[in-house]
This record gives structure tokens, C-alpha cells and sequence, in this order.
């Protein structure tokens, strides 16, 4: 199989059209660094980096040498941080994918009354999965447009072409991403189906016939009963995949010993998908123990050996209805992943299950199951193994919330970017509960350019800081208008950052540029990329992305540090979706409190943004004196249009807003209706046990 990592395939409305990556001015950067840095930094420590960052910088320095050098890189390549970006991002990383690379989507919960149902439900998906992979292979993917912030320009399509083609191979030091070799006569295509941790291989193509899903739902049953059989069971080969990278490419190379093993990898590193048939978890089934499902499959006893980590498409069937797609997250981002995966529930949705009578009886050849042949070597690895998924579940403290007061619409009223507000209230939520600002990532897609992936969005913002810090002072030193005004200075920034990171002006990818193209030069590291600074910025505590569905269902993801936060959201019109992820490992962090902070925020925020907009007596406004109650301000926000403080004296007309309730909602108010003083200071008394 070709490596995709160096050079990866020229496809339809990938390059072709598209503008390359732009390469930011080398000053831009370092002024940006230093702006984005000075708050989360001491006095000394910043000064130190001025000084460093200075000497980088100036006139016939390392820094313009660096910089000319990824002038020609951007000449003579697609994308000049691509390959950077790729091997810092995911294939240099040694750590264990599930929960700390790998996301997840969690679907609807499925009401399944007899095991007969789960496998119907795995075959309507697989033959839309099929379906989709079809419309891939004949290029017949529409090109996606942006929307929201600079909408309507073409985005690169390349991620889709390797949603079902390629494969993460683990190396001692560095992962290598592979792709299948396209070819005139393609190879009859095949699923893995794991099944008690047993895996098989579903031939999708017999007697070049595409199965149709009554012939996918008869293999679908001969497996489970073939999985059934005890005689037969073999070891838990899965779990090899679950542990750390540089771990299971040495078991690898073990197993690579036996040829029965060669072909049983073979099988599963060329195959489209994996459909894990998962058991029963026996745990109470809400979002926040299906989110932690999907990411760790419950550990040993549970089906965390019914996975294989390094095919980037786990669909998984479970038969308590805990479902959704387990995704190596190298070849592609959580938004084509979300494309693709709402196109088979809508494609479930919309053409019902063909199988309203039996399974077919046709004489299809039995699914094969793949043997493995195990050494007490390949036995004490998976003892290793085991133990060290055991700790990563135990490790993972979860929190899905949805968020039912409001959602972007109410934003948008207030003439504020949705995203823009969610990132600063997530400030806010870290503030109040931990004191301090925290170097934050937020995922900006630059799909606007050739091969282009992602950059960060450094939501820390100094004006952001200002905000959360008049919002938590516990004095009234800051009256309601100045708050907002703080607020609107907060989202003015991060909307700001948006627009630069989304057009390829972002600093993280640059810097990475410049230390990458020093390596390559074998010139020796930049003070920059010593500094202390340069490691507080790359230590991303809050690590958050957006990833919105239009179908129910929502992303999770875990933390990216030790002592961090992994907070995915999905704002949808009336709602908002989180899911908070952190280590129970570690003391600082309780991803339950954050939470409870993160909701107290938005209902803060909301709150100022109605008592602004409630009168046009400014000089009111002015002397501090607020609405107490959140009933009040309920009441008013629905019936005055919100304006921004310099609107304040324009004429109010009567907002047509109206909020959806759900039946949920009633319960999530009294829940979360404490009074803010109160929450506030209980939150700072918080220690985590
Ligand atoms: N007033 C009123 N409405 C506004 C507004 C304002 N000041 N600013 C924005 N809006 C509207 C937008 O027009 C948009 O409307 P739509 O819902 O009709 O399309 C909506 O609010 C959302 O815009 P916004 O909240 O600003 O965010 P966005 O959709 O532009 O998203 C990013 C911003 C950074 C999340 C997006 O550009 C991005 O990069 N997404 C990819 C993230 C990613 O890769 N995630 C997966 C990682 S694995």
C-alpha cells in the first residue's frame, strides 16, 4: 500500500481549484504569539520570551531564514504544513487512541426488542455505507461550501476519498497513514464484523454481485452464531490495537511472526470498515455512559476488545441500542466524518429497512473468521494491554450535558457570532471554576485551501480574560454596560481570530512550520522553541471543537492533557449539546463541576445580555442596578429586541422569539436555576476528592 502521509492523492475538488495555503508574514506571527501569550504568562516569564521571540525575529535572524525556506516549501507543495501537521498532530503521537485521539459519534439511543433487531439495524447501515462509498468511488460527492463566518467558498473534498481506504499502521516512533492503491480491476471489497471480540471478514461482493442487505443481514447471522461458538473462541486480539502506539507496533511485529496472523492483519488492514456487534454493556444507558462507550468500548469485561483502533471507521451496533462510529482520526476531521455519517442515518431514515420478511436464504458462502495464532509472548502482551485499557476507563470522567435555555438563535439575536460566544463562555466556565486562564485550541477548518485540515483558533483571549474576570470579580466595581461592552470586546476578538484562522492566518501552523523547517535544516532548535512559553502555549487544557449535526446525535472526544478538558459542542438552534471530557487521574479537573460552571456562564451571559437590552435608561444601567431573577429576564428577553450597548438608545420593537420547551427542559431548569452568587461560591469552594 502507498504511505499517504508524504503525498496524498489528487482528488476531484481537492486540489484542483483551490488556492494554496497562505504563508502569514513572519512579524504577524510573532506579534500575534506574544499578544496571545502575555496573560497566561508571569511577568518574568514573559518578559524572557519578548526578549527570546525579539532575537527570533530580528532582521537577518534564524527566524528569516526559517521563513524563506517555507517560502520555497509553499512553492513546491500542495500544502506547505501538511505533512507537519499530520505527523505532530496524530502519527508522532505515542499515546493509545481510544479516549485520547480517537473521537466518537454517539447516535440516537436504538429501542432493540430481540438480538434479531441489532442485526438488522447493522445491516440497513452497512448497505448504506455501501451506498455512500459508491456515490465516493464515482467522484459523485457534491463539493461542500462553507458556512457560517465567510461562507460559500468551495472546501477541499480530499478528507471523504479516505473515510473507507485508508489504514493507521503503528511504527516504533511514527505511525505511517496508507491508502489503498485505486486500481482498473479493484479487489472484491470486504468488512471486518467483530463479534466477542472475534473478528470475520464479510465479503460485500460475491459472484461479482454487490450483497444486497437481506444477504448482508443472512452473513450478519451466521456470524453471531459462529461468535457464539466457545469451541472456537479465540483471544482478544483487538485489545493489542487499544494501547499505546509505540506498545502495540512491537506486538505487531510479534504477531508478523506467524503467517496465520500476516494474513488476518492483511485481511483487516484492507478492508473497508469494521462493524463491531457489541453485547450488552449492563450499564444504565444515558449520553454521557454511551459517549464513554463509544470512546473506550466499557474495557475487558465489556467490548473493549471488539475494536480495532487503527481503521479510521468503527461503526458500532450494540445490542442494548448503544450506538454510533468509533473514527481514527488521521485521514479526516469530525466535520466529513458527521457528512458521511448523517448521510447513513438519513439514508436509514429515508429508505426503510428492506427486510420486512426473513433473512434471505441464499446459498452465500459463510463468513471466514480470522485465526490468530498466539505465542505466551502474544498472551503476556495482551495481559499488558488489557491492564492499561482497564486504567484508561477507569481514567475517563464524562459529562454530556444538553443545554436546553437557549441556543444559537437567541445568540444570533444578539447580533453575536454563536461560536464566538460558546468559546468565551467557555472561558468563562474555566475561570470561575479554576481561577486562571488556560492556553486554549479551538479547530478552525482551513479546507478553503488545497489539502487543507485544520488550525487553532487561541481562544484565551486577553479581551476574553478581561470578561470572565468582571464577571467572577464578586464586587460590583463593573456595572451591566461595561460588562457588556467587556463581552462584546471578547467577541469581537474571537470572531477576529476566526476570520484569520479560517483563511490560513493563524499562528500555530506557521510556528509548527518554523520549527519543523529548523529540524529538517538540522539547524539546532530555535530559543523560541525552548522557552517556557512555547510549552505553556502547546499545553492545551481546554481543547474544544465545534462539530454541529443537523441529524440527532452528537461528537465526544477526550482531553488532550493530563490535567485538561476535551469539550466538543453541538449548538443547535434552540439547544446546545456538550460533552465534557477529563482524567479522573487528575486533581484538578471534575468534568461534572465544569459543567455546572459552563452552565452558570451562559445563563450569566444571557442574563446580561437581556438586562442590556431591557431599557434604554442607560444611566439605569450605568448605577449597576439589575434584574435579579432569571424568570425576569426571561420574561423580558422575549419580549424586547436585543440591541448591543450602542444601540441601546434606538427604538425597541417586540421580538418574535419564541423557545421551544422539550419535555426535558423543565427538569434541566430546576436543576440549574440556583442563584449565581450562590453557585459562584460554592464553585470556588470546590476540591475535588
Ligand atoms: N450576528 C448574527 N448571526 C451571526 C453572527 C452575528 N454577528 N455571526 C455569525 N452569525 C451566524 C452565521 O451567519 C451562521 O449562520 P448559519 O447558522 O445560518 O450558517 C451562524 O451564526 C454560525 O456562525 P458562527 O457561530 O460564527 O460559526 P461558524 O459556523 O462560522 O463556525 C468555526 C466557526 C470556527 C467553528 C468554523 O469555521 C470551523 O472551522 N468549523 C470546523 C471545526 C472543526 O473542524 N471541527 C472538527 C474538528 S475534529
Amino acid at each position: 500500500m502507498p504511505v499517504l502521509d508524504q503525498e496524498p492523492s489528487k482528488g476531484l475538488g481537492g486540489r484542483d481549484g483551490l488556492p494554496k495555503l497562505p504563508l502569514p508574514a513572519l512579524k504577524d506571527t510573532l506579534d500575534m504569539y506574544l499578544r496571545g501569550m502575555k496573560h497566561l504568562l508571569t511577568e518574568e516569564q514573559f518578559n524572557k520570551t519578548q526578549h527570546v521571540v525579539q532575537q527570533f525575529g530580528a532582521p537577518g535572524g534564524v527566524g528569516e531564514l526559517l521563513q524563506s525556506k517555507l517560502k520555497e516549501r509553499r512553492d513546491n507543495k500542495a500544502n506547505w504544513v501538511y505533512d507537519y501537521w499530520l505527523n505532530e498532530m496524530y502519527l508522532n503521537n505515542r499515546q493509545a487512541l481510544p479516549v485520547n485521539s480517537s473521537p466518537v459519534m454517539v447516535f440516537p439511543q436504538q429501542h432493540f426488542k430481540a438480538p434479531m433487531d441489532s442485526l438488522r439495524f447493522a445491516a440497513h447501515l452497512i448497505s448504506g455505507a455501501l451506498e455512500y462509498k459508491t456515490l465516493l468511488d464515482s467522484r459523485a460527492l457534491p463539493v461542500d461550501c462553507a458556512r457560517g463566518q465567510l461562507a460559500g467558498t468551495p472546501l477541499c473534498m480530499e478528507q471523504y476519498y479516505r473515510l473507507f481506504t485508508s489504514y493507521r499502521l503503528p511504527g516504533p516512533e511514527r505511525d505511517t497513514l496508507v491508502a489503498q492503491e485505486s486500481s482498473v480491476m479493484p479487489e472484491p471489497e470486504h468488512i471486518i464484523v467483530a463479534c466477542k471480540n472475534q473478528f470475520f471478514v464479510l465479503d460485500v461482493v460475491i459472484n461479482f454481485r454487490r450483497l444486497n442487505e437481506r444477504d448482508l443481514l443472512t452473513q450478519l447471522e451466521k456470524i453471531a452464531r459462529m461468535a457464539d461458538s466457545e469451541e472456537e473462541q479465540l483471544p482478544s486480539i483487538g485489545l493489542l490495537t487499544s494501547d499505546g502506539r509505540t506498545e502495540w507496533a512491537e506486538s505487531r511485529s510479534v504477531l508478523m511472526r506467524e503467517s496465520t496472523n500476516r494474513d488476518s492483519l492483511d485481511m483487516i488492514e484492507r478492508c473497508l470498515c469494521l462493524v463491531c456487534l457489541d453485547d450488552t454493556s449492563g450499564l444504565g444507558l444515558n449520553d454521557t455512559t454511551r459517549a464513554m462507550l463509544m470512546l473506550h468500548g466499557g474495557g475487558v469485561a465489556k467490548n473493549g476488545g471488539n475494536r480495532w483502533y487503527d481503521k479510521p471507521m468503527q461503526f458500532v451496533v450494540g445490542a442494548d441500542g448503544c450506538c454510533g462510529v468509533v473514527c481514527e482520526h488521521s485521514p479526516f476531521e469530525g466535520i466529513v466524518l458527521v457528512q458521511c455519517t448523517e448521510y447513513l442515518l438519513k439514508y436509514m431514515i429515508g429508505s426503510p429497512s428492506k427486510l420486512v420478511r426473513a433473512a434471505s436464504v441464499s446459498e452465500l458462502p459463510a463468513p471466514r473468521r480470522l485465526r490468530w495464532k498466539c505465542t505466551p509472548e502474544i498472551h503476556k502482551l495482551l495481559a499488558s494491554s488489557a491492564d492499561k485499557l482497564q486504567r484508561c476507563v477507569k481514567n475517563l470522567d464524562m459529562n454530556v450535558h444538553k443545554f436546553y435555555h437557549y441556543g444559537k438563535e437567541f445568540i444570533k439575536k444578539q447580533k453575536m457570532s454563536p461560536d464566538a460566544y460558546i468559546q468565551v463562555a467557555l472561558q468563562l466556565a474555566y475561570y470561575r471554576f479554576h481561577g486562571r486562564p488556560v492556553s486554549t485550541y479551538e479547530s478552525a477548518s482551513i479546507r478553503r485551501f488545497q489539502e487543507g485540515r485544520v488550525d487553532n483558533i487561541r481562544s484565551a483571549t486577553p479581551e476574553a480574560l478581561a470578561f470572565v474576570k468582571a464577571m467572577t470579580d464578586g464586587k460590583l466595581s463593573t456595572n451591566d454596560t461595561e460588562k457588556m461592552e467587556m463581552l462584546q470586546s471578547a467577541i469581537t476578538a474571537q470572531t477576529k481570530y476566526t476570520i484569520l484562522a479560517i483563511t490560513g492566518m493563524a499562528i500555530d501552523n506557521h510556528l509548527l512550520g518554523l520549527r519543523e523547517i529548523a529540524h529538517e535544516l538540522k539547524l539546532e532548535k530555535p530559543e523560541i522553541f525552548k522557552d517556557e512559553a512555547h510549552l505553556i502555549s502547546n499545553q492545551f487544557i481546554l481543547s474544544t471543537s465545534q462539530v454541529p449535526t443537523t441529524v440527532e446525535m452528537f461528537c465526544s472526544y477526550g482531553p488532550v492533557v493530563p490535567n485538561g478538558y476535551g469539550v466538543c459542542y453541538n449548538p443547535q438552534s434552540d439547544h446546545i449539546i456538550f460533552s465534557v471530557s477529563s482524567f479522573q487521574e487528575s486533581s484538578q479537573t471534575c468534568s461534572a463541576e465544569f459543567v455546572k460552571s459552563l452552565v452558570q456562564g451562559l445563563l450569566d451571559m444571557r442574563d446580561l445580555c437581556n438586562r442590556c437590552n431591557y431599557g434604554s435608561n442607560t444611566a439605569q444601567q450605568r448605577q449597576g442596578q439589575t434584574l435579579e431573577t432569571h424568570t425576569q429576564t426571561d420574561t423580558n428577553w422575549q419580549n424586547k429586541t436585543p440591541q448591543r450597548p450602542t444601540d441601546l438608545t434606538k427604538n425597541q420593537q417586540t421580538l418574535p422569539q419564541i423557545l421551544l420547551k422539550t419535555p426535558d427542559q423543565t427538569k434541566v431548569e430546576a436543576q440549574t436555576q440556583t442563584s449565581s452568587q450562590e453557585e459562584a461560591q460554592a464553585l470556588k469552594n470546590v476540591k475535588k476528592s
